[in-house]
């Protein structure tokens, strides 16, 4: 099933949500770059990855963004006291997947470093700094601990509807 239903999320939300589950944790190694300078393993053949990774995440969440509107009549909804808390929860964790990249790209442009994604070079490197530019991107790091806290509060979630309330909200995205 394509589509989502009202008690299930459908084949193309479940393949976004868990492709990019997967790619946002790669993502969070980075922060592996603050243990020996990231001078280990992780930091030598996960972390360089970082930008082409973050850039691929652009365009999902953009065709994520797209797929959710058109869907939002017809997937599973939020019931209950905790509806609202749920509906931020998911929206942050929209807002954080979308800002984390676009956050990224303003810290590369800014600091003039240019931007290279998959060996490609979209945008050459000046060397000139541009003030407006790397501000904005110097959220990418206090944002990117947010996202973290998110992550953690929406898997603790799930695994308190699937474990202890033995609700049915995991496996409408997980199967
Ligand atoms: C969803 C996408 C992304 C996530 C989840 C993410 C996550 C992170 C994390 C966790 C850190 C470490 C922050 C810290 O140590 O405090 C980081 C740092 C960094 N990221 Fe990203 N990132 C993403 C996309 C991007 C993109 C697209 C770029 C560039 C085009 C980028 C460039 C950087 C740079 C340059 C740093 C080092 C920043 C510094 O040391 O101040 N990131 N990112
Ligand atoms: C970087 C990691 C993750 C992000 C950014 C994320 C984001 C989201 C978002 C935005 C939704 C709302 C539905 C949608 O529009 O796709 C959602 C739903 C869901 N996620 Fe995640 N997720 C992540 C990882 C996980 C993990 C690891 C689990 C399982 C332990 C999980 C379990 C679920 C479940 C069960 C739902 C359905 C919730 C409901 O219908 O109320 N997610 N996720």
């Amino acid at each position: 099933m394509v589509n989502d239903t009202a008690h299930r999320y459908g084949g193309i939300t479940r393949l976004l949500h868990w492709a990019m589950a997967l790619l946002i944790a790669l993502q969070f190694l980075k922060l592996g770059d603050r243990i020996n300078d990231g001078e280990h393993w992780i930091g030598q053949t996960l972390v360089p990855w970082h930008i082409s990774v973050g850039g691929l995440l652009l365009v999902l969440i953009v065709l994520r963004l797209f797929w959710a509107r058109g869907q939002r009549q017809q997937r599973p909804q939020p019931v209950g006291p905790t509806a609202l808390l749920v509906k931020a929860g998911h929206g942050l964790l929209y807002a954080c997947m979308l800002l984390m990249p676009v956050s990224g790209i303003l810290l590369m442009l800014g600091k003039g470093y240019g931007l290279k994604v998959f060996g490609v070079q979209l945008v050459a490197k000046t060397g000139v700094e541009t003030g407006w530019m790397a501000s904005l991107g110097s959220l990418h790091s206090p944002l990117a601990w947010l996202f973290v806290a998110l992550v953690l509060g929406h898997i603790a979630a799930a695994l308190f509807h699937h474990f202890v309330q033995k609700d049915d909200t995991l496996k409408r995205m997980g199967g």
